[in-house]
């Protein structure tokens, strides 16, 4: 029997002899037609087969033969499906739509790969080979992150990273929507966020950042190309979860609206990276107003029940010289400045709590104290992540030294197009383990899992971003959905080998293997 190669691996697969050949009168059965006109979908670019969706009742049609049912059923988790493949067809038993997306993934990557090609192929046996999987996620929450702040990608570019994600069972994307370097998002009440915000005038260079490109570089989404994104993700299992940052990384917002900041002047759209010291000012009423104006019209178009708030990297030199901001601190009797960011996130958790919502923020919300019912997304190591957990939080595992997909691939950085100053090779993604030893075993249910991260400094275009992510991200997913006990690199390699045409057959870019 040929190997069978899945990414991410299924919890479990049994071989069975025997397959069951797709051809044009094969028909689909599916309890909800949408979900099989999307594997009618699927289908038909290469095969060329118009594959009839029929609806499917109670119970599965005993004579079905030649045919695909999507049916559901008991499964022993909500994301989880069963498949089994038989002469004469092949059935996807599910309890919830999310099953029943990862049962026609992994129909897609059962079949030979020539099926992910955009146009008609002739002369290709479309045999699934015969199985039963029974398969379901170890973690709910597997993410990938895209930075379009630093560089901006078209909405055609976020719906392919889309594809990607659900081709690997990701469920969520991060999408980091406002930075120093640029506001991305249309907001109404604000427009000189994206007249103003939204644009630099020129990049520093990678190879000398005390020079620039003299390039202008920008661009925003409106509402509605975020709300066409959103849905395109939800058809396919994914919530897209907005990432809006404060109190720092907040310099495009200070340079529309410079009474945001404590300085009140002298703000432009950052043209290099780093830290910033200006930041919102946490003394002024009318920063909060701003903030929940914005975050409204944030949560109209973004229904996940996570929203993004940032929370890192903020310097506290302004607010240390801030008359309000060192008012603020004496009317709400706090210690220190680390106090002052940590009222600053409670008081922006309250107000989504209020909306049904649930805040994630950076793993420095822990710095003066955590807002209640944070959750905290572990990014410098663990330990953020680690103590988060063991005081009861909920944690989201994306810890640099594994997850940071911005990092070079290889120490021969020669060969590398310029990265972030830091390494990360497969060998060591692969090495991931989400649930640091250090949580006791009664606050593992904490770690709601992990994501990869892609910040995009110097990754200026889509195709760089899918060599940065692949097959990193790859990696990523099998962790994240199979979580294997035993990370045998050798047999990972061998597996990608065997994998990694099929991005070629999807002209997804990737970072060839190592010989
Ligand atoms: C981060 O990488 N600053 C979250
Ligand atoms: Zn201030």
């Amino acid at each position: 029997m040929a190997e069978i190669t899945l990414f991410p691996q299924p919890h479990k697969l049994e071989r069975k002899t025997g397959a069951f050949r797709i051809n044009r009168h094969t028909r689909i059965f599916a309890a909800d037609s949408a979900i099989g006109e999307m594997l009618a979908d699927y289908l038909r670019p290469a095969t060329g087969f118009e594959l009839p969706v029929h609806p499917l009742d109670d119970d599965i049609p005993a004579d079905a033969q030649n045919a695909i049912l999507l049916a559901s059923g008991v499964v022993d988790a909500a994301e989880g499906y069963r498949l089994e493949v038989e002469p004469g067809r092949a059935v996807v038993t599910a309890s919830q739509r999310a099953g029943f997306l990862h049962g026609i993934q992994t129909i897609r990557q059962l079949l030979p790969q020539e099926i992910l090609l955009a146009a008609a192929v002739e002369g290709v046996d479309w045999t699934l080979p015969g199985v039963v999987i029974s398969d379901r996620p170890a973690f709910g929450w597997r993410g990938l992150h895209l930075d379009v702040c630093r560089h901006m990608f078209p909405v055609a570019f976020i719906k392919k990273f889309i594809d990607s994600m659900a081709f690997y069972k990701f469920n969520i994307f991060h999408w980091h929507l406002t930075e120093d370097q640029g506001w991305r998002i249309e907001i109404k009440k604000y427009p000189r966020l994206t007249e103003v915000g939204a644009y630099r005038a020129e990049t520093a260079l990678p190879q000398d950042p005390s020079q620039y490109d003299g390039v202008p570089h920008g661009g925003f989404y409106t509402r509605d190309e975020a709300r066409d994104v959103v849905a395109y993700a939800a058809e396919r299992g994914i919530t897209v979860v907005p990432e809006i940052e404060l109190p720092g990384h907040s310099v495009a917002a200070l340079a529309s609206y410079p009474e945001l900041g404590c300085l009140g002047e002298g703000y432009q759209v950052r043209r290099n990276w780093g830290i910033e010291d200006d930041i919102y000012c946490a003394g002024k009423d009318e920063v909060f107003a701003f903030l929940k104006d914005v975050l409204s019209e944030v949560l109209e178009v973004f229904p996940s029940k996570y929203i993004h708030i940032g929370g890192d990297e903020a310097p506290k030199v302004r607010w240390e010289a801030c008359p309000a901001c060192q008012a603020r601190i004496s009317a709400e009797g706090l210690a220190d400045e680390h106090e002052l960011q940590s009222w600053f996130i409670r008081q922006i958790e309250a107000w989504l709590n209020d909306r049904g919502r649930n805040l994630v923020g950076w793993d420095e919300i822990l710095e003066g104290g955590l807002a209640p019912r944070a959750t905290v997304m572990s990014w410098r190591g663990s330990d953020g992540g680690i103590a988060a957990a063991n005081a009861g939080h909920d944690v989201i595992m994306t810890p640099n030294n594994y997850c940071y997909l911005d990092y070079y691939q290889s120490e021969d950085r020669e060969s590398e197009p310029p990265a972030i100053n830091a390494t990360l090779p497969l060998k060591q993604v692969w090495q991931y383990e989400v649930v640091p030893k250090q949580i006791a075993a009664d606050k593992r249910q904490h770690i709601l899992g992990g994501q990869g991260n892609i910040w995009t400094e110097y990754i200026p275009r889509s195709e760089q971003v899918e060599y940065m992510m692949f097959p990193r991200a790859i990696a990523i997913a099998d962790v994240l959905w199979h979580h294997p006990d035993e990370r045998d690199y050798a047999a990972l390699v061998a597996r990608l080998r065997r994998h990694l045409p099929a991005l070629d057959i999807m002209g997804v870019n990737y970072r060839p293997l190592d010989d």
